[in-house]
Formats: structure tokens, sequence, C-alpha cells
């Protein structure tokens, strides 16, 4: 067996300009100069560092496997260099995704989202990297599924052998911490079961049934579930590894042509389209968004990252770009109301709870609406009947 490397995506918002519109280079410059040390003390073996809207993104290769106490805190340190930057510029929500002083060897659950994955240089190793801003990890099931799982989207799943076995697929219950491993194509129903329900069941890992290889992972930190309270959305990256036997780029990127619906944009509060975007439009004006997600194609040789390709920089991806658009304006018209808003469970993660908190004592007994609801308790079958 060849020798194992690990590709690290860390993210986190610490600051931005004109409100979470976009980073600042100089917080970037603050995040790269860390991790260009610790490149030049053999502590990573390379690294490239973007953003995508508020965003600053950590993409960095090594050999110390995932949840290295070393790499996670040197993106710790690079991310407090950059909201030092950020306080110092008087950015806006400058440390936002640092929820705690102290690093303690991991830094998941204490902010930024994570994707990582362990694996054996393939001689060609073509992978993406997927970064959106303004949404949730739940994002990626709708495009992933298509890609894994769908022949109409990928037509290796017909035609490839190594992928025609289908792929299991590790999904997280993001409230529960529990998690499922489920085989496509036979179990393909309940997968749907889980994953269309995106605010909940996140996938978390794909792997190639044929051998067990890794082909996938998506971040899955509910920043809004561990602080407790509305602190941003849990803007969520994913690794695709792709070819030879896994889905082609083009088969990865065609999920993306579909501009699906998302939970996030304004106050993480509200549907609306993904829209694919170059790196060059990676910030978010419209009503705080629309989301967006860019795909940044890499070959990794003996751990370095060679790239990136800027994948949505394509006239291929117009299209869907207008039909984001054009659901933006459609759904944007719903203004406070859903399916627009979100629903009352993703609300109470919001601010909302303390509007309504301060409405609670203003509600008074409306004897008739009071009487039906008694009779429809009294139904059998009804919940309250067994109580
Ligand atoms: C969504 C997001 C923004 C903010 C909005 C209000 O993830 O970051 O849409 O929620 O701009 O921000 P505050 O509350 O900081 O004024
Ligand atoms: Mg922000
Ligand atoms: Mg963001």
């Amino acid at each position: 067996m060849g020798e194992l490397i690990t590709l690290s995506i860390i993210k986190a918002d610490i600051g931005s300009l004109a409100g979470h519109h976009i980073t600042h280079p100089d917080t970037l410059a603050a995040a790269t100069k860390v991790l260009a040390e610790a490149k030049s003390k053999g502590i990573i073996t390379d690294f490239y560092v973007t953003h995508v809207g508020d965003d600053i993104q950590l993409i960095m290769t090594h050999k110390k496997g995932v949840d290295s106490p070393d790499v996670h805190g040197l993106a710790w340190e690079a991310f407090k260099a950059a909201a030092k930057v950020a306080r110092d510029l008087g950015l806006y929500a400058a440390g936002q995704d640092l929820l705690s002083e102290a690093f303690s060897g991991n830094i998941r659950g204490l902010g930024p989202g994570i994707a990582e994955m362990e694996f054996e240089e393939r001689p060609a190793e073509p992978v993406i990297t997927f970064h959106a801003d303004k949404t949730e990890p739940g994002a990626f099931n709708l495009p992933l599924f298509r890609v894994f799982a769908d022949p109409f989207n990928t037509a290796g799943l017909i035609i490839d052998p190594r992928m025609h076995v289908g792929f299991k697929f590790e999904i997280l219950n993001v409230y529960e911490g529990k998690k499922v491993l489920l085989k496509s194509p036979e179990e393909m129903y309940d997968i749907l079961a889980l994953i269309g329900t995106p605010g909940r069941y996140v996938i978390k890992r794909i792997y190639r049934k044929d051998d067990d290889m890794i082909a996938a992972v998506v971040s899955s930190e509910r920043l809004n579930l561990i602080a407790g309270k509305y602190v941003g959305k849990d803007d969520p990256v994913a690794i695709v590894r792709a070819q030879h036997g896994l889905p082609a780029v083009g088969e990865v990127l065609e999920a993306f042509a579909f501009p699906h619906m998302v939970a996030g944009w304004m106050r993480g509060s509200h549907f609306g389209p993904l829209m694919p975007v170059p790196q060059r439009y990676a910030q978010c004006t419209r009503f705080d968004g629309p989301p967006r997600i860019i795909a940044l194609g890499w070959q990794i040789k003996n751990g370095k990252l060679i790239g990136p390709a800027d994948l949505f920089d394509d006239p291929a991806f117009d299209e869907t770009r207008r039909l984001a658009q054009n659901i933006a304006e459609y759904i944007r018209r719903h203004g406070p109301f859903m399916p627009h808003r979100l629903g009352p469970e993703e609300m109470e993660y919001t601010t909302l709870p303390h509007v309504l908190e301060k409405l609670k004592d203003r509600f008074v007994v409306d004897v008739q609406a009071m009487r039906e609801v008694e009779k429809y308790k009294k139904r059998p079958g009804s919940e309250s009947e067994h109580e």
C-alpha cells in the first residue's frame, strides 16, 4: 500500500468587509502567513487559502490523518491571526465563528467547519473541493445523491464496472449525533427518506461499494446547534474524488447544473437557490445572497496541490445562474412568508424566538377556537386520548 495523504478543508467566518459580504484580503494574508510557516516546518505538505463570501477556506494536505491536533491547532492559529486583523480593521462580526477562547486538541465543536479525508494517492488523483456560503451542510444532499446514486446524472453508474455496484452513504442525524450507513441502489428509497430532510440528515461520507474507497466527505458542523443560539449559518464545504472508477469531474459538476433550493440566505432563515459561481463572484449581495458555491479542481501529486481550476467559471453554467436569478426573484416576492422563510423548527435556531417570547403574554384564549381544540383532543386516535 502506498503512502497515505490527508486532505483537510477547515473554514471559518472570522469577520468580513461590508457586513457579511466578503473576506478582507489582509485576513487571508494573515492566515496564509501562518500556514506558510507551518509548511516550511513540515507540519503540512501543501496549502491553499481562499474564500467564498465571508468565509476563509484553508485547504491543506498533510500526513497526519484526520482529526490531527497539529493540523486542527494550526487552523485555529491561522483563524486567530486572521481574526486579530479583522478586529484591528474593524471588520464586521470579527471572530464570529471562533466560539471558544481556547483550543483543546480538536477544532470540532469550536465553530469552524471541517471536511477531511485520508486516502492512498492514485497515480493521478483528481479532486474537487466545494465551498459554499449562506447555506448549510444538507445543501450537498441533493447534488451528492445525484452524483453517486442517480444514473440520469452519472452515466458511469451504468457504464463503468467499478461504479456499477453502487456506493455506500454515511448519513448523520445532526440533532442526535447518530449515523447510519446505507447502500445504493438497494436502499435508495431509505436514503432519500432521510436526506430529503436536509436540516436534520446530512450526507457525511460516501464510499465506493466495490472496495470501500472513500469518495466524498462533507462538513457537518451546525454552528447554531453548537452555540445554542443563532451565530451565523454553517456554510459548508465538501471534498469529492473523481475519475477512474469514480464519477467523472463532469458528472460531479453536472449535479450542480440544477440550482436547487437550500436553507440559508438572509439571516440564515430563508430558502433560496444554490447558485454555482466562479471564484470572482464568490460574494453575497442580493438579500445577502443568493446562496452560492464554488468548485475548485485539483490534481494531488505526492501531497502537493496542483491547481486550482475554477470549475464553475464556464458559460455552460450561465443558464443555471440565470435560472437561479429567476427563482430568487420569484421566491423573494414571498417576503416574510413560508416557504421563503424557513419553517418553525429551523427558526428555533435563529433570533425569531426572542420576538415570539415578547408576544407570549399577549395571547388570550379564544373560546370558540379552544372548544374545537378540546374536541379534537378527545377524538379517538388523537394523542391526548391515550394520556
Ligand atoms: C447569513 C448572514 C447574514 C446575516 C445578516 C444580519 O448567514 O450571515 O445574512 O444574518 O446580514 O446580520 P447581523 O445580525 O450581524 O446584522
Ligand atoms: Mg458572516
Ligand atoms: Mg458565510
